[in-house]
């Protein structure tokens, strides 16, 4: 299925964000949006370095269910934060006006106003989710991003998906406040199935590079560690003013610009020496890396990964204890590569495994339970296709009415 075609799915309904839909507001949703979290496969704290990544999304992910209102107000409903819901009145959002988990969609309706597209009537967004939150799988990029085409697809907006993730990102930045990149956002609306997402996020070129771990009888493991994480708490913040510090000091606009670790080198302070150190070798893994995928080679893409987590380890130094532990107990058991993933203090780790086969797994949860941790989840991770569209259930074939849900009874849903 190719990203921007909005292709109508051919899985049967809604779904549960269908049903939550009509618990929440009465009658059926006008748009069902369904956009996926995301691994990375390389390219880690390079995006806003405007370097490139190379992520892929997942299977799990986020459902908005929408629908068209005419009374100006945003009405935000989570199955997953049944207790929080949320109503706004579009003409007065603004930074801070809502909190918690509505942020991220209230975000995305302020954005897109901020943009030119007023969204008079409001709208009506259900949302069910089967994405863990802070595993570092990119559930707020995932719930911005469907409710993004859910809002477009309601007022009929047509953006192309650069400009909604664009949007999206934005949402996150100065709405909800967190100073993440562009990477999450483009791999949940832009990646196609069997395939990571290649991106110049200086340019915004994309490049679909195959990616299909079964054919190499192979598999990547996703390794929730269970640490929690949270890009707001000014570590990540704090990584990216390193960044821009060191670029300001070798002359140039992003690190994105310094081309051999040598050049990093001049730099007179460590840390920011070793920070720049990464961007610049970490950079040159994702080309390695895409080089290595197109020619067939996901095995040797293994070595990279573990690289990437030597570095991330120990010259950005946002890997956590968890990560270093299920990193080398999968090198140690079998593994062909390992790396923490996203952006650190907290969640997700991605091991490059022989298919069929557990010792991995069970290895890592050997060594937390040696270290008397809490024994961590584990996913594959199949690269799937980006974000698309879900037939509301109306059974006629033909779905997309504006599912105008102004003056509908509560059903009491929260
Ligand atoms: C988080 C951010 C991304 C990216 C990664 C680190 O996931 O949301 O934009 O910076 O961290 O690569």
């Amino acid at each position: 299925m190719r990203p921007g075609s909005d292709p109508v799915s051919g899985a049967a309904g809604g779904g549960p964000a269908e049903r939550w839909f009509g618990d929440c507001f009465g009658g059926r949703p006008g748009q069902v949006w369904r956009a996926p979290g995301r691994a990375n496969l390389i390219g880690e704290h390079t995006d806003y370095n405007q370097g490139w990544v190379l992520p892929f999304a997942l299977g799990l992910g986020v459902t908005v269910a929408a629908g068209r209102r005419g009374d100006g107000v945003l009405a935000l409903r989570s199955r997953q934060a049944p207790g929080a819901p949320a109503d706004a009145r579009l003409a007065s959002l603004a930074p801070g006006a809502v909190t918690g988990w509505a942020a991220y969609p209230a975000g995305v309706a302020w954005a897109l106003r901020q943009a030119g597209h007023p969204l008079a009537g409001g709208a009506s967004l259900a949302v069910e989710s089967d994405l863990p939150q802070g595993a570092g799988l990119s559930s707020s990029a995932a719930l911005e991003c469907a409710a993004a085409l859910a809002l477009d697809g309601l007022y009929g907006l047509g953006l192309p998906r650069p400009e909604l993730a664009t949007l999206a990102q934005r949402a996150e930045n100065d709405f909800v406040g967190v100073p993440s990149g562009i990477m999450d956002q483009s791999a949940s609306l832009l990646s196609r199935a069997g395939h990571a997402l290649l991106l110049d996020c200086r340019t915004g070129v994309t490049a679909d590079v195959p990616l299909d771990p079964a054919a190499a009888r192979l598999a990547l493991l996703i390794v929730d560690t269970g640490a929690r994480h949270a890009l707001g708490d000014g570590r990540y913040a704090q990584r990216r003013r390193e960044c821009e510090q060191a670029a300001a000091l070798l002359g140039v606009g992003s690190l994105r610009d310094v081309t051999s670790p040598a050049e990093a080198g001049r730099l007179a302070d460590p840390v920011l020496r070793r920070r720049a150190r990464h961007v610049v070798t970490e950079n040159g893994r994702v080309t390695q890396a895409a080089a290595l995928l197109t020619g067939g080679d996901l095995a040797g893409v293994g070595a990279l990964l573990y690289a990437s987590h030597a570095s991330l380890r120990d010259d950005f130094e946002v890997s956590w204890p968890e990560a270093d532990a299920a990193v080398d107990a999968a090198m140690a058991s079998g593994a062909l590569g390992a790396r923490m993933m996203g952006g650190g203090f907290g969640g997700s780790a991605l091991a490059l495994v022989p298919a069929g086969q557990r010792a991995v797994s069970d290895a890592i949860t050997a060594e937390f339970a040696r270290r008397g941790w809490p024994p961590p989840a584990f996913f594959p991770a199949v690269p799937s296709a980006g974000a698309f569209r879900l037939r509301p259930g109306d059974g006629d074939g033909t779905g997309g009415g504006d599912g105008d849900s102004t003056g509908k009874a509560d059903h009491g849903c929260t």
